[in-house]
């Protein structure tokens, strides 16, 4: 079956889905390997998840740069680990256009709520105040658009009476960490199979 996809996950704090992927992985063989996993936030708590999870991990911040001159240097990281898909997981920075275009199809996001519903920030709250019945995640492709790209997968979660922020966020997250694993892996099946068909010609 050819050989794995190289992922590299970015992330900006506390790390869990990056979890996630990686006990995914871990339990079974999957289409892909986590290669790197790279922060603009030096401190971030992924990054130690990452360190424990033995998985290569590379930081710098932001601060100070620009957008594209920063991304630039996120780009030639992932060159340098001959990454294949990138796996944004709670990263908390724009794109800039020039690499939404280098590695366009192959940028995958996980948001909290059912897009195209609640793009952005505040998202369980904004599901709260409408009154909805339902909330949940979506794991998209990136695009231009902020959360606007196409959905590849998406979890529901029943709003319960009663039911705070807190508690929906919580939830939720439950919900992220079975969908985006498994979305990660039915991509990357897809693009092995691609890359195979390829090299037949
Ligand atoms: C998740 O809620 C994800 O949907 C959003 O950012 C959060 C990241 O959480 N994009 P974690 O850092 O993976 O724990």
């Amino acid at each position: 079956m050819g050989e794995r996809v190289r992922v590299a996950v970015l992330l900006s704090g506390r790390g869990s889905n990056l979890i996630a992927l990686a006990e995914h992985k871990r339990r079974e063989e999957r289409p892909y390997d986590i290669v790197l996993a790279a922060s603009n936030v030096p401190e971030a708590r992924g990054l130690v998840a990452a360190r424990r999870l033995a998985i290569p991990f590379w930081s710098h911040s932001h601060r100070g740069m620009d957008r594209a001159e920063y991304d630039a240097l996120i780009d030639s990281e992932l060159r340098r680990h001959q990454v294949e898909v990138v796996a944004l997981a709670g990263y908390m920075r724009l794109l800039s256009d020039d690499f939404v275009d280098r590695w366009s199809g192959r940028v995958l996001n996980i948001h909290p709520s059912l897009l195209p519903l609640y793009k952005g920030l505040g998202t369980h709250n904004r599901a709260l105040q409408a009154g909805d019945l339902w909330a949940g995640c979506s794991v998209h492709l990136v695009t231009k658009e902020l959360d606007g790209g196409p959905v590849l997968a998406q979890a529901k979660v029943r709003i319960r009476p009663r039911e705070t922020v807190e508690s929906l966020a919580l939830r939720v997250l439950e919900e992220e960490h079975r969908l985006y694993p498994q979305a990660l892996e039915a991509f990357c099946d897809i693009m092995r199979t691609q890359r195979q068909t390829d090299e037949r010609g």
